[in-house]
């Protein structure tokens, strides 16, 4: 099988490093990929969100699968110029993307489907804002949300009613650009979070692990938000219970209620969850795995993705689950001093293995680009390292042993990832 991933971050390679395991893949392609995508597959100059190029890539190619790493291009309508041209992609189309790229339109889908999240209402002006946030319907401390695509940055959690306005007007006004034009007012829940995976192909749903991420750049989860700065995987407090009504309460009725309002979803679904007094609530849906959470997942798999990733973009998901092992996996990124702000790029990397295992860790490149000394950082985000293990604190000191021996001037992590685990 010929693939086509897009993508060129840490999950990406993640993604591609699972790929490039299957027997039955005979060629990949990775649109544009990073030097360690690089050494798995034939890099394309194309970028993740030229829908046009990619398919005109993919058609041109003549590759059996499109694997779509973010949700930028999906919510752009890749899926549906792809299936114009007949080629399978693993990525729902923008219907149903709508999912991740519209809070508005996923909360309204969960009130239609009766499925578990906090309460909500939108606002388009400023004046509607102030009278949702005075009328104590959502309480002291309300959640808002910007309804569009941020990128991780759409999300406030007000100590106040007034910080709560100055948040939502904020928004309203342009802080965001079109992502803020509708926003999301919403009551706080409380309780652990977990980010649940499924596969699915319109119809047929088969779960694909769980994970829990950290989203502060700081210890003790303080500082500002960021794409995720560290993971583990299994998430805590997914007990078989649990998952039960995970998926009976939340994963099978959300695919049901897309596809009898034909909007067939084929990929994965991440739902994050709160797992509240009253039971599991989604506070978010995401048409794509997480990154880091999908370099946290690929090293814990035991059985060959690539015929699940094709069944789900064909619309036949073969029968049977995805098998993973007993190990726990702790992810840490690697970040460039100043993220998620400005940060120096173009920093060579000391102590980057070539292969993505070593021992029992795993590398993924990130935010990384080929310079006249070797890898240089590039990004604000710059390699994944998973270490994996017996327990949770074998699995810790295997990544940060590996965290510790890969170096650049101005390198920054956190020193907690997975300590809730293990205190
Ligand atoms: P989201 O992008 O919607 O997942 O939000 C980012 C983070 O904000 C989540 O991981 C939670 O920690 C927090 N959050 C979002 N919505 C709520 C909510 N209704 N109540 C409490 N925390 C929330
Ligand atoms: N790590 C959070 C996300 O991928 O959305």
């Amino acid at each position: 099988m010929r693939v086509l991933l897009v993508g060129g971050g840490g999950r990406e390679h993640a993604l591609a490093w699972s790929i490039s395991r299957s027997p039955e893949l005979t060629e990949l392609i990775a649109a544009p990929g990073n030097p360690g995508i690089g050494r798995l597959a034939r890099l394309a100059p194309v970028g993740a969100e030229d829908v046009g190029g990619l398919t005109d890539l993919a058609a041109g190619e003549g590759v059996d699968l499109v694997v779509a790493g973010p949700e930028a291009p999906l919510a752009a309508g890749l899926a549906d110029q792809l299936a114009e041209r007949n080629i399978p992609c693993f990525g729902p189309r923008a219907d149903a993307a709508l999912l991740e790229a519209s809070k508005e339109f996923a909360k309204d889908f969960m009130g239609r489907h009766g499925i578990p999240t906090a309460r909500h209402t939108v606002v388009r002006d400023a004046e509607a804002a102030r009278r949702a946030l005075r009328s104590g319907d959502y309480g002291e401390q309300p959640v808002i949300k910007a309804s569009g695509l941020a990128a991780g940055k759409g999300v406030f959690l007000p100590g106040d009613p007034d910080a709560a306005e100055r948040d939502a007007v904020g928004l309203l006004e342009g802080g965001l650009g079109d992502a803020g034009k509708a926003v999301v007012i919403e009551e706080r829940l409380s309780g652990p979070e977990l980010s649940v995976f499924a596969i699915s192909d319109g119809t047929r749903v088969v779960a694909c692990g769980t994970a829990q991420d950290y989203k502060r750049r700081f210890e003790d989860d303080e500082g500002p938000n960021t794409g995720g700065m560290g993971s583990l995987s299994p998430g805590l407090g997914d007990s078989e219970a649990t998952m039960n009504r995970v998926r009976r309460e939340i994963v099978e009725p959300t695919i049901a209620g897309l596809r009898a309002e034909g909007r067939e979803y084929r990929g994965v679904l991440y739902a994050g969850l709160m797992l509240t007094a009253d039971g599991p609530k989604v506070l978010e849906f995401n048409v794509r795995f997480g990154d880091p959470e999908a370099q946290t997942l690929m090293p814990r798999l035991d059985c060959d993705l690539l015929p699940l990733f094709f069944g789900a973009a064909a619309g036949r998901l073969p029968e049977g689950a995805v098998r993973f092992r007993s190990e726990r996996a702790v992810t840490v990124i690697l970040a460039s001093d100043g993220y998620p702000g400005a940060y120096r790029k173009g920093v060579p990397i000391q102590g980057l293995p070539d292969a993505v295992e070593t021992g029992d860790a795993f590398v993924f490149h990130a935010g990384t680009r080929a310079g006249p000394e070797g890898v240089e950082a590039a990004g604000g985000r710059v390699i994944a390292v998973t270490g994996l293990g017996a327990d949770w604190e074998g699995a810790r000191s295997a990544a940060y042993r590996c965290a510790d021996s890969i170096t650049w001037e101005k390198k920054a992590f956190r020193r907690d990832i997975a300590n809730i685990a293990i205190q």
